[in-house]
This record gives C-alpha cells, structure tokens and sequence, in this order.
C-alpha cells in the first residue's frame, strides 16, 4: 500500500474518491466538507437537508462531483454524535469507508481527518491510517478462483489542510503504517493452518522477519530444550511428530542501561486437546492457539520499525498438542525449569505447560516487567466474551500501565482477580502443583498457574482466548484472527519510554 501525506484541499485534487466525515445533527459543514460543498454548489447540504443523511455512525453516501471539481466522488461518512466519537470510531469509520471503495472496485482515493479537534493531529493520523489498513485486511492466500478478492485497494493519500502540522500528520500516518502492518503480519501468521505453520515454520517465520528488520534471533530446538530441563514444555511437545521449538528473538537498540521487557506469547500451532482431546466441532478453529506468540512476534517488529529505547526479548515456546502413542497422559508428573513439578490432570491446559518454562527463562533476563499473551482459557471468553482480554498480574503498577495502554489503543483488557484464595484449587496431592483448577474461576487458576513461574518479577498475564479470533466480521476486524496484543503491547511500549 502506497500512502502520501499532502497539504492543501482535497476538492482541488484529482482522485477516484475523497472521504469526508460528518457528525449527526451539525451544521453548517466547515472543513472539508464545508469547501467540498461550497465547490459543489451545497450537494452535500442537500443530501443532508433531503434526510437522506443524518450522520449516524457508519452511515455511508457517495456523491459523483460530475466534472465540477478534479475530485471525481465523494464519501460522505457518518461520525455519529460529537461526544460520542473517540479514537477507535476514528479507526472503525476509516476501515467502513474504505472497505465501500474497495467493493466498489477503486484503486486509490484520498481522506481528511474529519476535522477531529479532539486530537492532536498526529494521533488522528495514525488511527486514520491504522483503521484503513487493518479494515482492508483479508486472508485471501489459498483462494485460486478470481471473484471479489481480487478487488484492491492500492494506494491513499491523507490530505490536511493545516500547513504547520503537515510534520504531524507526516509521523502519526508512519506510525499508523508500522503499528497496522505488524498487526496483519500477526494476523497473516496465525491464520495459516496447523500444516502450513509448524513449529519449524513459525521459527522460520521470525528468523525470516528478524533478518528484515534487525533482530536476534535463537531457535532452541529439542537437544538443547531438553538440556535446558524443561520438561512441561517437553511433555506438551512429546506426543507430536513436528519437533519443538522454542524461538528467543531480541531487540536490542545498543544504548547501556535500558530497560528490559520480556514478552511471552503461548505458540500452540495447533491444540486437539492432546489424549484428553476435545470435541471436534470448531476443533479446525484451535489453528490461533498460536495467536499469542504472533503477535509478539509483530510487536517485535513494530518496535524495531519504531527505534523504541528499551530492550525487548520475545519468548515463544512453539509445538503442537496431539494425542499419540507417545503423548502425554493425565496423572503424569512433569519436573519444569523451575524444578517444580506438575501433575498433568488435562493434557488439554498445555498452554499453561509450555509458558511455565517460557516463564522460567524469561527471569533470566533480570526484566522490569515480564508479560505473557495466550489463548489460554475457554473460561475467559465465557466471564468476558469477544470484546476484552483477560488481564491478570501480580504488580498493580504494571497493571495499570496496561490498562492505560488499553485505552490509548482500541484494545480492551478486563482485569480478573488474582488473590491467593485460587491457589488452593491447583494444589496437588503428588506435585507440586497441578495443571487444572476445577471449571470455577477457570481463567483464574490459569493465571494462579502462570504466578508460581515468575518468581518476584513484576508479571502480566493477557488471556486472549476470546478475543484473538472473530467468527464474524466487526468493525475492522474480518473473519479469522484479528492480531490482538500487538496495539496494545506496541502502545504499553511507546508509553514506558514516553513516546
Ligand atoms: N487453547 C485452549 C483455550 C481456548 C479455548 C482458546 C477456546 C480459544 C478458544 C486451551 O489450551 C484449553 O484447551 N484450555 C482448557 C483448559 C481446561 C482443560 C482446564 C479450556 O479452557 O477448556
Ligand atoms: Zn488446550
Ligand atoms: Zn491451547
């Protein structure tokens, strides 16, 4: 995708489409819709005026200029009410808007920013972009017959009309460009079926992207996994063909004294349950059970695109969960790194199992904090559904951090409790702990789980079972996964170091 960022009036500029914004119920236009209407003789007025178009959210109406101006149409949005309008509806009316260009088989167009004096200008541009870009998302690869896919959108430009801010506009639609592009690439990544996205692929995934864009990366495999001692990662990975891999990719601006953040994202590529398999209805779906380690690898990405001053380390314990001759059992005994050991009630809470070790290496790093992404629980999506990421954690600071994060991106965390009451639903009678806490507070007791690994560091754990995947288009989201973590970490980022 090609984007330019111009400055002057998007009425004088030859284009297919222009897309102008409005808010319900406000008169007179001003901004560009106010110049586009005066140059086209009040057809915006009247199509207001007519009832036609009140404004309402995601309303859409397209005017055909017929020669009167360079621009050939106009998008004419609805914004909704003023006061109800925020960053994310920022986002969601720019992918509404242009996934209609899209269908409507044009190949380029131009936007405004609506005139949004809510924000600053480089924060409107970067959601504008950010929208546009993760709206025009489709996962189209295996599709061989030509039909409507092959509709694409190829290049935009953000047009604003102030001369002064056009260096903002310019920095808010790169970061806008970063932030989108390692959303999809975590998307890209976690659509791929368990076939085409081994553990052995997904390492090649990131050594691939750490060779693009500057970062360490290690690919630990069975051998050395095993010298390593951890033997819960290794239980979950014993019942497959496909050889683990337990990937460790760095980023490392160079300055002395940064602080470091380890990133832990559960790489399940693909989960039947193991022998306590599950049952095989959506089974097919248990592909994003990765979506944890992608979108840390797009975080990866992004922060390096963005040159943040902080060290970050991303962990990905990457196999598959199948039943076997050789799988792991329930009532088996498993010793982690950590020295502690397991019992295994459910082979099917092994993302649980494979993060304990994550976990463990992790405290290697000495880090400030330490958060982890996974799909960890059908419990989380049954206390919080679609639309929030269970948040759980041992440090109130951290904590707060992401939920500030959360806000500033369009990604929505919950916070669930995690008193020390839990612990008592994972004690074991022969280890140290067991991997299942009973169905009550099941999102919980994974998170009771996960504490006993971190040791003293402050530690967060995101549970994006249920909002990793979408079975349903929404807002800017197509069906499939949706990259969830990657906005929300990228922005946790950007905040720790003030940018
Ligand atoms: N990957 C699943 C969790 C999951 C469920 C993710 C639904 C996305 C949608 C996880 O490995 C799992 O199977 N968890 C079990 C734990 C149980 C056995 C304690 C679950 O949630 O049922
Ligand atoms: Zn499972
Ligand atoms: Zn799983």
């Amino acid at each position: 995708m090609k984007i330019s960022v111009e400055f002057g009036e998007m009425e004088a500029k030859p284009s297919e489409m222009g897309i102008i914004g409005l808010f319900e119920g406000e008169r007179p236009l001003d901004g560009d819709a106010g110049a586009v209407d005066e140059a086209l003789g009040g057809a915006i007025s009247e199509l207001i005026g007519s009832g036609e178009f009140e404004g309402k959210l995601n309303q859409i109406s397209v005017v055909h200029t017929r020669g009167a101006i360079p621009l050939k149409r106009v998008l004419v949005i609805g914004l909704g009410k003023r006061d109800e309008f925020d960053l994310d509806r920022t986002r969601l009316t720019s992918s509404k808007a242009v996934i209609h260009i899209r269908d409507m088989g044009l190949k380029e167009f131009l936007t405004g920013l609506h005139n949004l004096p809510m924000f600053n200008r480089s924060t409107a541009a970067e959601a504008v972009v950010t929208g546009t870009l993760m709206g025009l998302y489709r996962f189209t690869k295996y599709k061989t017959v030509e039909s409507d896919e092959a509709k694409e959108v190829e290049e935009f430009t953000l047009m604003d009309r102030g001369e002064t801010e056009i260096a903002e506009v310019r920095e808010g639609a790169r970061r806008g460009r970063i932030v989108a592009e390692a959303v999809n690439f975590a998307r890209d990544l976690s659509n791929e079926g368990g076939n085409n996205m081994t553990p052995t692929k997904m390492a090649e995934k990131a050594s691939e992207m750490a060779d693009d864009y500057g970062l360490k990366l290690q690919v630990l495999d069975r051998g050395e996994v095993q010298r390593l001692e951890m033997g819960a990662f290794l239980g979950v990975a014993q019942g497959s063909d496909q050889p683990p891999k337990f990937i460790i990719i760095e980023y490392k601006p160079g300055e002395e004294g940064l602080d470091t953040i380890v990133l832990v994202g559960k790489s399940i590529t693909f989960d039947s349950g193991g022998i306590s398999i599950k049952p095989s209805e959506k089974m097919e779906e248990m592909r994003y059970d990765k979506s944890g380690g992608c979108a840390v690898l797009g975080v990866m990405r992004a922060v390096s695109e963005l040159g943040l001053p902080i060290n970050v380390v991303g962990l990905l314990p990457a196999t598959e969960n199948l039943p076997s001759g050789s799988a792991l059992k329930p009532g088996d005994v498993l010793r982690s790194s950590s020295g502690k050991t397991i019992e295994v009630i459910n082979t099917d809470a092994e993302g649980r199992l494979t993060l304990s070790d994550a976990l463990t290496y992790a405290t290697r790093y000495k880090p400030k904090a330490i958060i982890d992404l996974a799909t960890l629980t059908g419990a989380c999506v049954v206390a919080l559904g679609n639309h929030a990421s269970g948040l759980l954690g041992n440090d109130e600071a951290l904590k707060e951090k992401i939920k500030r994060a959360a806000e500033a991106s369009g990604e929505k965390v919950w916070e669930l409790p995690l008193w020390e009451e839990y612990d008592e639903q994972i004690k074991s009678d022969f280890a140290d702990v067991k991997n299942v806490g009973g169905r009550e507070g099941g999102a919980i007791t994974a998170a009771a789980f996960l504490k006993k690994f971190v040791e003293e560091y402050p530690w967060a754990h995101l549970d994006i079972a249920g909002t990793a995947w979408t079975v349903e288009e929404r807002g800017y989201f197509s069906k499939g996964a949706t990259g969830v973590g990657v906005r929300l970490i990228v922005q946790f980022l950007r905040n720790w170091v003030g940018e």
